[in-house]
């Protein structure tokens, strides 16, 4: 029997569902997808994957009037529509169809919003330790990869590469700095602590990654956020591919070479203990619309090039909503190549519109590379 899916506003058999030729996602690449795991029936982090999402779609430029309660309605019906159990969920939106064929983005469309489940396996922890191989690669991607778009080309071809080569996935390597694997983010190990590639347009700002730090965290194992290269790749102890369908996986051979013993670390297995903890104790996220009382403190994080132009936008674009900013309002970051700067200004919010409003311009604000 046909799997049950939804698109735009009905839910069908996915051997009936149907869009356009014409659709933008079709032809252009002109969409963007999350993948969300479901344990047991209940979505694991699923707000925050909206919450990504809603930057994904605001980073294109494309609007759409779903809010975490739709979404979440959407999720309930679809999982029990499909039987429930464990699962991932895959969420993709496009531009819609329009009548001809033009590159530019259009001011009038409809979105299509096309959501389905599939059945999951998650791996064991003893599935886990089996580890995995993997090579390192050049990054061929876009300057734009903290999107989650379905232009996924240079990933799938990495991957395809990785197998032919007899591995199981590959790391992709930027002006000489491990980035991400293919579908996962990047995790190393040496000297005891935990390190990974700290956020940028280069990587995607992974669910598991956000969870794998706070769990580095709750265990006390000393972690820093901080650029990682080829050669310190090469000469971990230990490396780690995260994601939501991969979770937290050991890669155990780099480019032909053990990586530290060859075999899992101690410190993989004392997060993969927590992870499944996480895992077991997962209850669905309450919507935290409901749960932000305003007038409340609202840190809004953006990041783009490290220049004086971009704070004064950023700033200004913030003010236009918020004109009664603190005078520690603003704190700056740099990374540590100094090419990005990250601003957090702390403003008052008194409702979630005044909120979306500056988003929407700080998103539409050339300068600005990401807003969180
Ligand atoms: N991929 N980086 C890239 C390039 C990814 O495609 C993914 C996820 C991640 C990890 O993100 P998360 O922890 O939120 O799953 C990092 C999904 C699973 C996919 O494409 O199927």
């Amino acid at each position: 029997m046909s799997a049950t899916i939804y698109l735009n506003g009905e839910f069908m058999p996915q051997d009936q569902a149907m869009i356009s030729v014409m659709d933008r996602g079709f032809l252009f690449s002109d969409s963007i997808y999350e993948v969300i795991p479901v344990y047991r029936g209940h979505l694991f982090r699923g707000y925050e994957h909206i919450q990504r999402l809603e930057h994904s779609l605001a980073a294109i430029h494309l609007t759409l009037d779903y809010n975490w309660h739709k979404w979440h309605t959407i999720f309930q019906q679809i999982i029990e529509k499909n039987g429930s159990g464990d699962r991932l969920l895959y969420i993709h939106v496009t531009r819609g169809a329009s009548p001809v064929r033009q590159h530019i983005l259009p001011q009038k469309y409809t979105p299509t919003v096309f959501i389905a489940t599939t059945p999951y396996i998650y791996p064991t922890p003893d599935d886990l330790a089996h580890g995995i191989k993997a090579i390192t690669v050049d990054d061929t991607r876009w300057a734009r990869c903290h999107i989650k778009s379905t232009m996924l080309l240079p990933n799938n071809l990495a991957l395809t590469d990785a197998t032919h080569q007899g591995v199981d996935d590959a790391i992709f390597i930027r002006d000489g700095f491990a980035m991400e694997g293919t579908s996962s983010n990047l995790f190393i190990v040496k000297n005891g602590g935990i390190f990974t590639p700290p956020l940028s347009p280069n990587i995607l700002g992974g669910i598991t990654r956000d969870l794998t730090i706070e769990l580095a965290e709750q265990e006390n194992i000393p972690f820093e956020k901080t650029d990682i290269s080829k050669d310190q790749l090469a000469d971990a102890d230990e490396i780690w591919l995260t994601s939501s369908s991969k979770e937290i996986r050991p890669v155990l051979e780099l480019d032909g070479k053990p990586v530290g013993q060859g075999k899992v670390g101690e410190i993989w297995k004392r997060l993969i203990q927590a992870y499944q903890v996480t895992k077991q104790n997962i209850a669905d996220h309450q919507p935290k619309e409901n749960i932000l009382q305003f007038p409340c403190e609202f840190p809004i994080k953006v990041m783009g090039l490290s220049n004086n132009q971009f704070e004064i936008a950023v700033l200004s674009i913030v003010k236009k909503h918020f004109p009664k900013l603190a005078e520690n309002a603003l704190k700056t970051r740099s990374s540590k190549q100094g090419k990005y700067l990250a601003l957090t200004v702390t403003v008052t919010a008194n409702s979630k519109a005044q909120l979306d409003a500056v988003y929407h311009d700080l998103t539409d604000c050339e300068l600005v590379v990401m807003a969180l």
